[in-house]
């Protein structure tokens, strides 16, 4: 028997009248130092559960790998979450959205690239049933049949979206099930009749996601499910952004008011997101609707509790409303936390990157371009390279595009970008002499999380040609960033020359606080804090500044790595204590 029950119309929890007060805070985008405090934050709000996904593609970065440690410790998660009294949902996937790189789906699922994603394909069933083998024993202590603190879990998310094979959600029920799963299931659909019809599973609840409109949507679940509890599964808040776009923000008293609506319903709910976080490293996703769209590093989402941590107006908007269908802790509403003082950081040292790439072993030669999945490093970036064998003016062309954002090169010159975003499958360059070296940097700037295009791949997606006569003959390599320290840096003043380059320098600390980097005169690249990777900067914005955790820091010397793409004006950046994630674009 699960905890969690239903009864014509709510949840039963132990057998006792429930209602979920939920709210989402992804571990693997929260510094796992700083857990404990979200946690606690969530419950001082008077949310009685907190919502995760579960990312299957840092889970199981190779085939039968699985890593369940520092940020994907959750069985810690869930410890933490249950010592601060709170109920947890998970959503294990496959699937998750979540602006996540790929969805969380593997990119090595699509090493076949026949594999049908998301359906009965027993390729994709197999490969999750085969990390679920893996996953589950050490998660199921952790649910509430067995004395932990889960009292519920996602079934697939937001199916109705993407297809129609029943089949497959119920083989992904069923996966649950057989390897010990009790608890009580639920889908999660966007709340509308054609999407709940083709997204939910017999048996199980259906969750509805929207933000607003509230009793229209409520309506639809309930035209939906004549019987059983409403839920929002998904109650969007605020928004996410993308590369180029607005910074979206929602008013706290506006969505206030709807969950006060929702509340006054007798609806159960998951505020989506309690607390956002950071897509760190190379995890953000990306949308393609007509165009390719990255989504930003910061994952602030607008929410209850910015990326930093700190409380904003929603938390006490909505800490006020909770307050008046259910008990709030009596105590004070969390502070914001310290943070550093201002400090600029010299990038004295320099190692530009494609000369340390030239030295390096492990390039793949062969007559075409492979891409970065055939490469096996489908995330960051890859190095290109070929000679030209015909001297002068004339187009280069990337039949079928790149993946996602190249920078070409002649003779170690840069001569312009291509971008997927803009639909580039064309630069004029000049060749000067036959026999020239022609070097192609492309970025992976994160897997489409939602739609058809999940699992595009990445890298040089075909043959390339000058003046019409395909080039042969290419050394293709990952470009490797994971051992910042042996990269062959030296004392530098130099700013003003135009290619790749990584810079370097050190700062001191007193006490470790959070922090938000600022890269005034800096266009483009990765930023790394004792080599904890904060992810991806670009002055195109809207966000300008990168959250750097506290945890990050530590006393005495710090060191601070940047990966520039193309040019500064400056040799330093600053640490600030105000993010600046771009001009508001309220709704
Ligand atoms: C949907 C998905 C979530 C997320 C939101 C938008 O509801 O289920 O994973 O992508 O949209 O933030």
């Amino acid at each position: 028997m699960p905890a969690l029950t239903t009864t014509s119309d709510g949840f039963l929890l132990h057998g006792e009248p429930f209602r979920i007060i939920s709210g989402a805070l992804h571990y693997f985008r929260v510094h796992p130092d700083q857990w404990t405090d979200r946690l606690r934050k969530a419950r001082l709000m008077g949310l009685n559960t907190v919502e995760t996904y579960l990312p299957w593609n840092l889970h199981e970065p190779e085939p039968g790998t699985l890593v369940l440690d520092g940020l994907l410790d959750l069985p810690r998660f869930l410890r933490l979450a249950q010592a601060e009294g709170l109920h947890v949902l998970l959503r294990p996937g496959p699937y998750i959205c979540a602006e996540w790189d790929g969805g969380g789906l593997p990119a090595w699922l699509v090493s076949d690239p026949d594999i049908r994603l998301r359906t009965s394909d027993p390729r994709f069933t197999d490969a999750f049933d085969r990390y679920l083998d893996q996953l589950l024993p050490p998660l199921l202590p952790h649910l509430a049949a067995n004395g932990g603190p889960v009292i519920a879990v996602q079934v697939e998310n937001e199916y109705g979206a993407y297809g129609d094979d029943t089949a497959y959600l119920a083989h992904v029920e069923e996966a649950l099930r057989t390897r010990g799963v009790e608890e009580l299931l639920f889908t999660c659909d966007q709340a509308n009749a054609k999407h709940l019809a083709a997204g939910s599973l017999p048996g199980t609840v259906s969750g509805g996601t929207f933000g607003g409109r509230v009793d229209e949507h409520l309506a639809a679940l309930r035209a939906h499910r004549p019987e059983g509890p409403l839920f929002c599964s998904e109650f969007w808040i605020g928004w996410f952004d993308h590369w180029g776009g607005p910074h979206h923000t929602r008013s706290a008293e506006n969505a206030a008011a709807d969950l006060d609506r929702l509340l006054a319903a007798g609806a159960s709910v998951n505020i989506y997101m309690f607390h956002g976080g950071t897509n760190f490293g190379f995890t953000n996703g990306a949308n393609h609707h007509h165009t390719y769209a990255p989504t930003v590093t910061s994952y602030d989402y607008d929410a209850a509790l910015a990326e930093s941590g700190d409380p904003g107006p929603k938390y006490h908007a909505f800490r006020d409303v909770i307050a008046r269908y259910a008990p709030v802790p009596d105590e004070p509403a969390p502070a914001p936390s310290p943070k550093l003082p201002l400090t600029t950081v010299a990038l004295d040292r320099r190692a530009p990157l494609l000369p340390h790439l030239r030295t390096l072993e492990g390039a793949v030669r062969g007559e075409d371009p492979v891409t970065m999945d055939e490469l096996g490093a489908p995330t960051g970036y890859a190095l290109y390279r070929t000679t030209v064998p015909a001297a002068g003016d004339g187009l280069l062309h990337f039949a079928g595009g790149v993946g996602d954002r190249a920078q070409v090169f002649v003779d170690g010159a840069s001569v312009g970008v291509l971008e997927r975003e803009r639909h580039d499958e064309t630069l004029p360059v000049r060749v000067p002499y036959a026999g020239a070296t022609l070097e192609v940097l492309v970025e992976n700037q994160g897997g489409v999380n939602y739609g058809p295009r999940i699992g595009a791949p990445k890298g040089l997606l075909g043959p390339v040609s000058f003046q019409g006569t395909v080039l042969h003959g290419w050394e293709c390599r990952p470009v490797p960033l994971d051992d910042l320290e042996a990269l062959p840096f030296e004392p530098s003043e130099a700013t003003s020359d135009a290619v790749p380059a990584f810079h370097r320098g050190t700062f001191e600390v007193e006490t470790p606080a959070d922090t938000f980097l600022a890269l005034p005169g800096w266009t483009k690249g990765q930023a790394w804090v004792n080599g904890f990777h904060l992810g991806r900067y670009w002055n195109r914005g809207p966000q300008h500044t990168l959250y750097v955790p506290g945890p990050v820091l530590r006393p005495g010397a710090n060191d601070l790595v940047l990966l520039e793409l193309h040019a500064t004006t400056g040799t330093r950046v600053q640490l600030t204590d105000t993010p600046d994630l771009g001009p508001e674009n309220h709704s």
